[in-house]
């Protein structure tokens, strides 16, 4: 779906029309999440321009209520003195039943507006909250003069918002996608886990019991397989995000030090679907960044397979195996996210 910028503006923009603009295809395999009221993260952002696809100021969860200005003028400060090449800049502003989104947005958008590609919206839970958010970006747009629209990011973290992921996905044409909000939606769903993100070893199907002579043995040593806590939540994204034309992402993997797990998640996440994930550290970027990029295999064989097939249609043996229409489609896809990336 090409968007153009009337489908951003208010009538309130009013004047000459804002030149044409399509949604930013730029990759987002990792949103890096700094707090931009810390000095010592803040004062490597620039550093990290160029290394990163999303630098993401946090005004939301992990920022201490008596912080809360203080970040937001760090992400302005940050905003006006930092030139992000081909990094885009986003936020996570407070959520909208807290005393403080009236101001991130009143402050942000006149201030830093012409430098943020993304702000993504916490806790949303309906199309209304989308709608708030979208009415107020035009209007605040359209007084500070600007002409790029900014897009809007939804995290996924109430079982409401679960429900009406439809109607979120669809609310407004600057939705730019959705990510998991696994800690705040295993609160919100009465979970009984305590993590951020991840699995759970208590999370498990276990092999049946063998018989022995006829007999069940239910005490014999048996493997237990540990199952996805977040593969339903996943799946719906990535059918409701492909649905409306949108980007799905996995969210926070909060056990920084298990690097294999958190692999294993993003990759699951990649393999259903999703573009990226959050990062909390830079050792995440460096996953992600590698799981949420095609593998030089992948492309290679889909590549063989794109040319195999010739016009797209019919079937051919590669290696053994069956490939027709839909797996030249699947190609397809490999091919085109391998291009943008290397773009
Ligand atoms: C993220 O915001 C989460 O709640 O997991
Ligand atoms: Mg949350």
């Amino acid at each position: 779906m090409t968007r153009t910028a009337k489908d951003f503006f208010a009538p309130l923009a009013v004047g000459a029309p804002a030149p044409l603009r399509e949604i930013p295809a730029r990759p987002s395999r990792a949103i890096h999440f700094f707090d931009p009221g810390n000095e010592k993260m803040a004062a490597k952002v620039p550093d990290m321009v160029g290394t990163v696809d999303v630098l993401l100021g946090n005004l939301e969860d992990a920022v201490k209520a008596e912080n809360k200005e203080k970040s937001r003028q760090g992400l302005v400060d940050i905003g006006r003195a930092t030139d992000f090449g081909p990094t885009q800049f986003w936020t996570r502003i407070n959520s909208l039943d807290s005393p403080w989104v009236l101001d991130d947005l009143t402050t942000l958008v006149p201030e830093i507006g012409d430098k943020l590609d993304v702000i993504m919206v916490p806790k949303v839970q309906g199309a209304e909250d989308i709608h708030y958010v979208d009415r107020l970006l035009a209007q605040l747009e359209a007084k500070a003069g600007l002409t790029r629209p900014i897009l809007v990011h939804a995290i996924l973290e109430t079982a409401r918002g679960v429900a009406n992921i439809e109607e979120i996905c669809a609310a407004s044409p600057r939705m730019q996608g959705l990510s998991l909000g696994p800690a705040d939606l295993a609160a919100d769903r009465r979970m009984k886990t305590t993590r951020v993100g991840g699995g759970h070893p208590g999370y498990l199907v276990r092999q049946d019991a063998p018989k022995v002579g006829g007999e069940t043995q239910y005490d014999a040593e048996r493997t237990s397989y540990q199952q996805d806590l977040w593969h339903y939540t996943i799946a719906r994204m990535v059918d409701a995000c492909a649905m409306h034309g949108i980007y799905p992402y996995y969210g926070p993997f909060g056990d920084i030090l298990d690097t294999v797990a958190c692999e294993d998640q993003f990759r699951n996440a990649f393999l259903l679907g999703c573009v990226g994930a959050w990062s909390l550290h830079p050792v995440q970027i460096t996953i992600a960044n590698k799981v949420f990029s095609p593998s030089v295999e992948d492309v290679t064989h889909a590549r063989r397979v794109i040319t195999a097939m010739g016009d797209g249609t019919g079937a051919v043996m590669i290696d053994g195996k069956m490939e027709d229409d839909a797996s030249v489609k699947q190609c397809q896809v490999m091919v085109a996210l391998a291009e943008e990336l290397a773009a």
